[in-house]
């Protein structure tokens, strides 16, 4: 059988890393990995990574999902190459703190250009070739703050539910018109850069905000630090995650990446007010 051809947003660490190695690797199966980044300087780490997948079953490639053109190009070049495109994971994003109004608009609408529309265009970008096939697969990474907001994260957040209406609303057409299969997963904490970057140098992300918000900011950081380090997982397990759904026959529409990620939206949506989540969020 031929390979499956696989194109995976956000490849230069973290989630994307994980995935594309994970699947390059895969025995069992065989993947074509088109693994991209927006700055290909940045390949270092998933060279690494790769070993001797690296051009056998890894193409390390340029792709910036706020620019249309390197979107296009790669498309043409995997059609050419491989004439079908079994699997996109929309991966690449970028979280940040936001203090309601502390952020220029600028700064949200660039974070909503890559975090949702990044994953539009992409998406937009393979679907012909997989309504011709009558087949494919869609797996958008969004986040546990893709389903429950997040306080100083409204514009991350934001990003990701977006994504979440979008593919929500879209799947069942997709599934049942043209035998492509969409997921969303939401992974909770995960440790990456990302995160890493996040968590360190707490007071720097406060630069603009008033003393009220800076105090609850920082007490909200020292709060909840022991209870993500609990629940945090590896980009290895997500990876995993990710090749079980390519796999499975009959995937789900939302997958949580954790019990503790489960039970958190479980709440949530038990209590149509979302009265108690306002308390939960609290902590
Ligand atoms: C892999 O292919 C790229 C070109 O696509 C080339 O620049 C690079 O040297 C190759 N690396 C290996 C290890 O073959
Ligand atoms: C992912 O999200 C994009 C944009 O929101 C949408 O076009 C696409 O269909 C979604 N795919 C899946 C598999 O949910």
């Amino acid at each position: 059988m031929a390979p499956q051809v696989v194109l995976i947003t956000g490849c230069s660490t973290g989630i994307g890393l994980a995935t594309a190695v994970c699947l390059a690797a895969e025995k069992q199966h065989e993947f074509k990995v088109y693994a991209t980044m927006r700055n290909v300087g940045s390949k270092g780490k998933l060279e690494a990574a790769a070993g001797d997948t690296l051009n056998k079953t890894l193409f390390i490639r340029e792709l910036d999902v706020t620019k249309q053109d390197t979107i296009s190009s790669l498309v043409d070049e995997i059609l050419r190459e491989n004439g079908r495109i079994d699997v996109l994971v929309n991966n690449a994003g970028f979280s940040g703190v936001d203090g309601i109004d502390k952020r220029s608009i600028e700064w949200c609408q660039s974070m909503m250009d890559t975090n949702y529309w990044g994953v539009v265009r992409t998406t937009r970008a393979v679907l012909p070739a997989m309504k011709k096939q009558k087949s494919g697969r869609i797996l958008n990474v969004t986040s546990v703050s893709g389903i429950i907001g997040t306080p100083f994260y409204a514009t991350y957040a934001s990003s990701k539910f977006a994504v979440e209406g979008f593919s929500e609303s879209i799947a069942a057409v997709l599934r049942d018109g043209y035998n492509i299969r969409v997921s969303i997963v939401e992974p909770g904490p995960v440790a990456t850069e990302l995160m890493a970057k996040l968590v360190a140098n707490q007071e720097g992300h406060t630069e603009g905000f008033d003393d009220k918000l800076k105090e609850m900011y920082l007490a909200r950081a020292k709060n909840i630090r022991p209870l993500l380090k609990a629940v945090t997982q590896s980009a290895d397990e997500i990876a995993k995650l990710h090749l079980e759904i390519i796999l499975s026959e009959n995937p789900h529409l939302r997958y949580q990446t954790s019990p503790a990620m489960n039970k958190m939206v479980a709440d949530k949506l038990k209590d149509t007010t979302t009265d108690a989540l306002l308390d939960a969020l609290k902590r």
